[in-house]
């Protein structure tokens, strides 16, 4: 068994290996860019770790895993041009640093290689792969529009948020440990408990996100700090905010969403203070903390020894404890 570390390090040196020096530089640059830009690699991890659950070779599961993160910066890219998000690890985001039209074409290409890579994977399960991977990539695609779509709604339920986070974030985690546990041949029912694991993890994972979105430090999370607020996004906090808040500070904070003449920090300072004053960060980890235990009832259930999970137990519990 491989630690989160060594298998960061092997993702980190293969990335390192893949070659973008290619014409023309504008399509080509940002890719090597947002992907040298770093990350906590967690969904290539992800893949890594499920082929070593069941025996595989992570060697032979590497060319899947660099398919999901390349995949997974893809849609940061585009995410980023959605969400008018200026910084992204640190650095400019690629329509700050380029534009518009090179964030979206070298978007495009990051999905087609993508593709290939995962082609690459040395499996005879290749058909099943391409069928995961590909229902994942829509499922994205579906949650990111109900995310816009939520932009412009008021009254977003707990359970319709959930349903957004589910095909925006969680079920890639769900995908990347799936790839895995198919390059390794695990069975039906370990391969649906392993994918559940994945889609609970991931979406405790997003509540994390939102959680850090506008209560993390900006150095650390490496995005502007209230980016939702400043967007209207529908995340938990603003859920649990409209559904602890009394009259007034209902009236206050809906104002503050409908508001196009206040200044964007002073809004972000004025719901964070909402948000303090009603505890939606307490509210919202109890939440997250139910889907930690539900996933971890999934991984109880994969047929195989309490020693080889405990890798994914505690990646699990790290994530929850994240501050980038
Ligand atoms: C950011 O993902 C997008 C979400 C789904 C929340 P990560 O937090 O995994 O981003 P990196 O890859 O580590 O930068
Ligand atoms: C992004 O969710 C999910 C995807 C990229 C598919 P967010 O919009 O919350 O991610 P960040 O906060 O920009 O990383
Ligand atoms: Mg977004
Ligand atoms: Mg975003
Ligand atoms: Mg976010």
């Amino acid at each position: 068994m491989n630690t989160y570390k060594e298998l960061f390090s092997l993702v980190e040196q293969k990335i390192q290996q893949l070659n973008f020096d290619k014409q023309p530089k504008e399509l080509y640059e940002p890719i090597s860019y947002m992907l040298s830009l770093g990350g906590k690699r967690l969904r290539p991890v992800l893949v890594l770790m499920a082929a070593d659950l069941f025996d595989g070779d992570v060697n032979k599961a590497i060319d899947a895993a660099l398919a999901v993160e390349v995949f997974h910066n893809f849609t940061l890219v585009h995410d980023d041009i959605m969400d008018n998000s200026d910084i992204r690890r640190g650095q400019p985001t690629v329509h700050k640093k380029w534009d518009q039209t090179v964030a979206i074409l070298s978007g495009d290409l990051m999905m087609i290689k993508a593709t290939d890579l995962l082609c690459e994977t040395e499996t005879s399960n290749l058909k099943k792969l391409i069928s995961i991977f590909n229902k994942a990539g829509a499922e994205v695609c579906e949650g990111q529009q109900i995310d816009m779509n939520f932009e412009k709604l008021n009254d977003v339920s707990v359970d319709e948020y959930i349903d957004m986070i589910t095909l925006k974030t969680a079920v890639l985690l769900g995908c990347s440990l799936s790839l895995g546990a198919a390059v390794a041949n695990a069975n039906d029912s370990d391969l649906e408990n392993i994918y559940e694991f994945g889609k609970c993890i991931g979406i405790a994972f997003q509540i994390q996100d939102d959680i850090l979105d506008s209560f993390g430090e900006g150095e650390k999370v490496g995005k502007k700090i209230g980016g939702d607020i400043a967007a209207n996004k529908k995340t938990l906090l603003l859920i649990k905010a409209f559904e602890l808040a009394d009259e007034n500070t209902k009236n206050e904070l809906q104002k503050l969403i409908d508001s196009t003449q206040i200044n964007v920090d002073e809004k972000i300072n004025a719901v964070l203070k909402i948000y303090e004053k009603l505890t939606v960060r307490t509210e919202s980890e109890k939440l997250q903390q139910q889907y930690l235990t539900q996933a971890f009832s999934h991984l109880d259930k994969i047929n195989v020894t309490a020693d080889k999970k405990e890798i994914l137990h505690n990646t699990a519990n790290d994530l929850m404890q994240r501050m980038s």
